[in-house]
């Protein structure tokens, strides 16, 4: 499908954007990726500083663009490019708490699925739970690349949390017994957006802070964990 572009958002045209665009939350962590990954790097989007490059990387044509925090950001971002821009893949590259005593910060989690306490889901109209999973053939590729790569990763639940600051500092509990894994803000949307336009979709999240432990990243080490994430999601970018 095409549509209005350039989009209130994406101040770009249809083959602006490559096949699979990476999708870090923070504007300047795209720039990051585009200046240190991407050759022959063209700014395509700055809609609202939410920087969105193409370029190539070993010679693949791939695309980074910021998503911002939360489902109702991501929703937009991911919406355009999938039913305006022709993109098929989008790959988030995020950070997440890990809510697991299986993970240890700056480990890899794989979003197998996403549950979320967003209401996002209720524009579909159905009654009862959907749940939003990962495109397989990403998934499956993402991990045999961690493999390959030596990476510490798992592969599992996210959960997709409308609130940072929750009331309740208690409301992860319940999560917590049916085994999902990190709490991040925009997996659920994401994969939901990619469910109704029929595209791909995986969430790749490195663990910046633990719920249990208390243990947090420190800034050099949340770069090079990051790097290592951004070099495994430009491979699976190459790879489908
Ligand atoms: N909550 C929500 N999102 C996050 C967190 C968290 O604790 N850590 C990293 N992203």
């Amino acid at each position: 499908m095409s549509g209005p572009c350039p989009t209130p958002h994406i101040n770009a045209m249809p083959g602006d954007f490559a096949k699979t665009v990476l999708m870090p939350g923070d504007p300047l962590r795209s720039k990051f990726i585009a200046e240190n990954f991407l050759e022959d790097r063209k700014l395509v989007n700055n809609v609202r500083g939410v920087q969105g490059y193409t370029g190539l990387y070993k010679g693949v044509p791939v695309s980074v663009m910021a998503s911002g925090m939360g489902i109702p950001s991501i929703g937009i971002y991911s919406y355009e490019l999938f039913h305006f821009f022709g993109v098929e893949n989008i790959l988030r590259v995020g950070s997440a708490g890990a809510m697991s005593d299986k993970l240890k910060v700056r480990d890899i989690v794989l979003g197998q699925g996403a549950c979320t306490n967003s209401a996002y889901g209720e524009q579909y109209g159905f009654r009862g739970c959907f749940a939003p999973i990962a495109d397989f053939g990403l998934l499956r590729s993402a991990a045999e690349i961690a493999e390959e790569m030596g990476l510490s990763y798992a592969v599992g639940n996210l959960f997709s949390s409308d609130t940072f600051y929750d009331d309740d500092p208690q409301a992860s509990k319940a999560w917590m017994k049916l085994g999902v894994m990190a709490i991040e803000m925009e997996a659920a949307a994401l994969y939901m957006n990619a469910a109704r336009a029929g595209k791909k979709a995986l969430a790749i999240c490195t663990i910046s802070d633990h719920l249990l432990t208390g243990e947090v990243t420190t800034a050099e080490e949340r770069q090079t964990s990051f790097t290592q994430m951004m070099e495994l999601a430009l491979e699976v970018a190459v790879r489908n």
